[in-house]
Formats: C-alpha cells, structure tokens, sequence
C-alpha cells in the first residue's frame, strides 16, 4: 500500500552537485529535444563514432514498413568495434573481463587475450564448416567462454542463438530446431548454488528431439561425467590446441567477415502470446549504435570503469550490455558465475568491494531478495566506489528503490532505471545520471526515441490515465523480424496501431512527462524478470500424460514480482493428489526450466472459457487474486 501512495505522489531525488559537475549529458531534456528534431541526424552522429568497414548511403530506409533498414550500404561487423579497433590502442592491455566462479576462482582476460581467444575459437567454427549466415546455438553456464562463443560466431558473420542455461530438454530442443543451427556449444555442466547443473545431459536429450545439430563442441567446467558421441561431440579445449585454431598461416588471428550493415547478429528466442517462442532478430549495424550510445549516455561510462551488469549473457540485457556494449566502449567488466546469496548474503558486496566496482546494473527481484537478509551484510563491505545504480527488467517498487539508493548507493548514487525488451535491444525508456528521479519511473525516452501512452483507438491518453506503451518511431537497434516468420512479426508488433510499434506493456506518463511502467498487458508472466508465456507453461503441462487440459496464469508476489499458477483438467484415470501435482511441477521444470516451475497448480473440473473456446485467463487470475471477475458476458456457462 506504502508503494501505491507513493506511486501517486512520488519524490523527486534531485543528482548532486558532484554528479551534475562530473557527468556527461547536464541536460537531457535539451538533448532529447534536439534529438527530437532531427532523430536520424542524431542517429548518425553516434554511428559515425564507430568503425565502418564501408560507410552507409542512408540512414533509414522506410519505404516498406514495418521492414526498416538502418545504415543502408554500410559494412560492418560489431566485433570490429568491440574488439578489433581496441588491438593498436592502449585499451588491448586493460582488463575485458573480471570473471569470478561460484567456488571463488578468478580468471581475467585482456582485451588482447580476448581477441586472441575469439580467433581461435573463430577458426575451430570455421573448421567445422561453419559459414558466414549459419546458426550457433550455444547453451552454456556464465563462463567466459559464452562471450567467446558470442564473438567468434559474429566474427565469422555466423548468427548465435544463446539459450539461457537454466532452461531445460524441451526449451533447448525447440530454439535448436526453429534456428536449424548446425553447431550446440554447451558445457558438461555449470553450478548453482553449488550445485553442478548437467548441461550436456540435457542438451543430449534435446538433440535427440531435434534434428539439425552436426558438431557439438563442449566447455569441461563441472568436471562431470559426460557422454561424448564419436565424430560428433569434441572437447572445446582440446580443439582449442589444434593447429587450425592457431593457424599459422595468419599468426592465430582470423579475418572478421565484412557484413552488411542490415545482416543478421544473432537470434535471441523470447516468449510471446503463442507456445512457441519467437526468434527476435537483431543485426549487425543497428544494434552497435544502439547500444553504444545508450550505455554511454545512461551510465555515462568511464575509460577507467569497472562495470558489471548482473544478468546472465543469455538474455539481451546480457547480449547488449556484458559482451558487445561494453566491449566496444573499451570498459572492464565483471562476469559472476553463481547466486547471489552463495554462499553467504554478502557475495555481491564482497566482489563489489574486492573489484571496487563502479556501475551495478541488476534486477529488482536480485534487490528484493537481498533486502531481506538485512543491512548488516551490506555493511561489513566497503561500497564506496560505486557511483552509479542501474536497474532493469521489471518495475521496481519504491521500497526496493529507496532501500537499492540508500544502503548499497550509500544515497549518491543516482538509480539509471531502464526500460526496455529483447526486441527493442537498447536502452528506450531510462535517465541519465544528471535527470532527478522518481522511484518507481523509468523517466523518460532515450533521445532519438519516440514512445507514447495510447487508449484502445490509439490516441495518446491524459497525463496520469493507464495506456498501452507503444513507440512511434523506428530506432536502430530495433528487432528486424522473427525468424522464419514476418507475418508474425507484423501482427504482432505493427498491426494493432498502424505505424507504432506495439510493447506488450502498461504504462503511464505523469505531468512531468515521466513514464511509469505497469507491466504486461499479454499473455507474458514475468517471474523474477524472467520472461515466459503462459502458453509455454500450458504445452508443458498437457505433454505430461495425466493432463487433458492446462491454463497458466501469473500471479503478483512479493519477492519475484510474479509466479505462476497452473490450473488442470486430468484425463480419466488420473487420481488428483498431492504427488501428482509435485509430478506436476516437475515436470514443466524439466521441461521448459526450473524458472518455469509453478508455485501452485490446482486440478479442476472446468476451465472458464469464451464460447469461442479461449480460456479466459484473466477470469481465473481474478479468481486467484481474490477480485472481482468482470464482464462474464462472453464466458461460455
Ligand atoms: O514488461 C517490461 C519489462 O520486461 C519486458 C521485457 O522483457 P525482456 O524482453 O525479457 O527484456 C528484459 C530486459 C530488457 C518489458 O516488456 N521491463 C524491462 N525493463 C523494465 C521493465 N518493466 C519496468 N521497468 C523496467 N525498467
């Protein structure tokens, strides 16, 4: 109730004097507002910062929307700009990468040492007959070889498509099948909470439920007992030392591909309102001006920095901001592999403190389940060089805001809260460390960026009155399609509002033209900030043999925002009990990922459908949150 009040009368944290002094961008509203009159001068100012192998003719081509192109003409690889243009500057000799494991294992990597990997790995791909268009899934736990993987894929102009290593057989075998890559790069497994996850297990099952994979190349960091398939599995490490990867013939390195500014980076497979999951597709040019120019301004980054983005590299913010944001703008970053609370509450603060991080980006849930264990953990640490907050994937709620800015920021650091999806790929709704701030609000859209509050009709809604976010202007890392589906693409994003992009969110805009995000108004949950499709959860649980029927549902809670709810009908035979449902739960974790796991599930006899058949997720979501259920006028008894 304290978070509603404050919703409707929020403070305002004014950025001290030291920030305004020290900070890049003193006044955003100024550079919105020249953004705002010229977005493609804007745009391709901050393009002509990075290295070009050819220069565009055009900055946007819309002549047949909503298929835009940026940079048109231009040549490109992003990995010319995160790690080639660094090899003859003093940026080759500083830290690319502070990565420490769960068991406390410390591994650094230079920007040169990087680069030396990546050709390496690059060349291994190669020698599998990996080429320039063909796909890479890569299911690996947080270790350095992921942006390894990630690099050396792009440098050859191959597209990955990373799978989130806690997601499961089902998940895994569906994003390998819909991208047909050629080449999985796992792992023998990866730990949680100390415990190793057996990643090569899993992903043997997957491939025996999907066709396309002709090498599996596999990263030895559990030391579990894994079964290698002759002629088709290969120890990473051991390629690694083969004379190819070396190559003497170019000293080890390996030419990056030369790509069209409009082809494809990689594939990151996301939820939606279907079971199948979408292959948002983001591309070479585009995107590394996105990118860059949102980390730059937002977290007004510093040569001397260290950075560290808590998310896994398996989600986009991990894509955009672990390896290719911070890579290009030179900055040292921390990769940790495990749970926060492992094995101690204070593991975050000991290696903010041990690295003397400067910028934490992280999710509100990751804060809520901190705050609960109490300040005395934070203060036993030394925060004192961090100097900026970030914070991303769900509205963060002004307790966990104020506890966020005052007891880790020790109240100087200003919260660079930022909305944005797997397919907008940057930064679109954030401030800047010079903006004052209300908890709560992600401020306002990044320059160059046009996002509106709309009413069902499309038109914009009155200051403080709830609408669908939608943005009105194509932006350069935005998503290109879905693989193998541009109707989808159309209807989905395009077709609701003619010419505005449709977000899938609620949001409001207040007097002061601050947006206030509200959530998800599809059929997306988002369960500790991560995304998942009610009809994921649903595929799941009817392919267990007892279930006839399934609905899921997300529910609001405390520390994960949401969690899900699965309600059953059983097919005849089937006993309802309490091993059941725990068989259940079971098995959607199996199969989709223990993030998909349902806190509840509850067998029933009916489902509350329309007369069309649909099941009406929001009469059950009512039901279970204790509300009133609404216009019944179309449910079907
Ligand atoms: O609902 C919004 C929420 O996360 C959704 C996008 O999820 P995903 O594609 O997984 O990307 C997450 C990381 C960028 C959005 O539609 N969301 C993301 N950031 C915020 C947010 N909601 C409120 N505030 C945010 N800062």
């Amino acid at each position: 109730m304290a978070d509603e009040a404050d919703r409707l009368q929020p403070e305002l944290w004014a950025p001290s004097a030291e920030t305004l002094e020290t900070c890049l961008v003193k006044d955003y509203d100024a550079l919105r507002n020249q953004a705002a009159a010229d977005p493609l001068g804007f745009w391709e100012r901050e393009a002509k910062e990075l290295a070009w192998f050819e220069p565009w003719d055009k900055v946007l081509e819309e002549s047949n929307p909503p298929f835009f192109k940026w940079f048109v003409g231009g040549k490109t690889n992003v990995v010319l700009n995160a790690l080639d243009r660094h090899q003859n500057t003093p940026v080759r000799n500083k830290l690319a990468y502070i990565w420490e494991g769960e068991d406390g294992t410390v591994r650094t990597m230079s920007f040169h040492a990087l680069n030396r990997e990546v050709c390496r790995f690059a060349n291994v791909l190669k020698s599998m007959g990996v080429n320039k268009g063909d796909r890479v899934t890569i299911y690996l736990p947080r270790v350095l070889e992921l942006p390894i993987a990630m690099l050396a894929t792009a440098k050859i102009g191959a597209v990955h498509s990373v799978v989130y290593g806690g997601f499961s057989v089902e998940a895994l075998a569906e994003r390998i099948q819909d991208s047909e890559s050629k080449v999985l790069i796992t792992a023998d497994g990866g730990f949680m909470r100390g415990k190793p996850v057996p990643l090569k297990q899993i992903a043997d099952e997957a491939l025996r439920r999907s066709g396309t994979v002709e090498h599996v190349i596999v990263v030895k960091r559990a030391g579990l007992a894994v079964s290698m398939e002759v002629g088709r599995d290969y120890w990473y490490d051991e390629l690694m030392g083969l004379p190819f990867a070396r190559n003497p013939a170019t000293h080890g390195t390996c030419k990056t591909e030369v790509m069209d500014a409009e082809d494809p980076l990689f594939l990151l497979y996301t939820s939606g309102t279907t079971g199948k999951p979408k292959g948002i597709m983001h591309t070479h040019g585009g995107y590394q001006v996105g990118i860059s120019a949102t980390m730059k301004y937002a977290f007004d980054v510093r040569a001397e920095d260290r950075w560290w983005c808590a998310a896994d590299p398996g989600w986009i913010t991990g894509h955009s901001y672990i390896v290719y944001a911070p890579l290009m703008l030179g900055v040292t970053s921390i990769i940790y592999e495990g749970a926060p609370t492992y094995p101690y509450p204070d593991r975050w603060w000991r290696i903010v403190e041990k690295y003397g991080v400067n910028i934490l980006y992280a999710a509100p849930t990751a804060i809520r389940g901190l705050m609960r264990f109490g300040e005395a953990w934070v203060n036993r640490h030394d925060l004192s060089t961090l100097r900026l907050l970030g914070s991303v994937g769900e509205p963060i709620n002004p307790e966990a805001w104020r506890w966020y800015h005052r007891v880790i920021g020790g109240g100087r650091c200003p919260i660079i809260d930022t909305w944005w999806q797997t397919e907008t790929g940057a930064f679109m709704i954030t401030p800047v460390p010079s903006l004052p701030l209300k908890p709560g609000s992600a401020t306002k859209p990044f320059p160059g960026i046009l996002a509106e509050v709309v009413d069902e009709a499309g038109q914009p809604v009155a200051p403080g009155e709830e609408g669908k976010l939608v943005i009105t202007r194509p932006w350069p890392a935005m998503l290109r399609g879905i693989h193998r589906d541009p109707d989808r693409y159309v209807k989905q994003y395009w077709s609701t509002y003619p010419g505005k992009y449709l977000t899938g969110d609620s949001a409001r805009v207040d007097a002061d033209g601050y947006f206030w995000i509200i959530g998800r108004v599809d059929d997306v949950i988002k369960v500790s900030g991560y995304r998942l499709g009610t009809a994921e959860i649903e595929s799941a649980l009817v392919s267990h043999a007892a279930v006839s029927e399934a609905a899921a549902i997300g529910v609001p809670h405390e520390l994960k925002g949401n969690v899900i709810h699965g309600f059953v009908i059983l097919r005849e035979g089937f006993v309802p009990g309490p091993g059941l449902v725990e068989e259940l739960s079971a098995h959607v974790a199996r199969e989709v990922g223990p993030i998909a796991r349902p806190e509840k599930i509850e067998i029933v006899d009916k489902l509350p459908k329309t007369r069309s058949g649909k099941i009406m997720r929001r009469v059950l979501k009512a039901r279970a949150m204790g509300q009133p259920e609404g216009d019944l006028s179309t449910l079907e008894d």
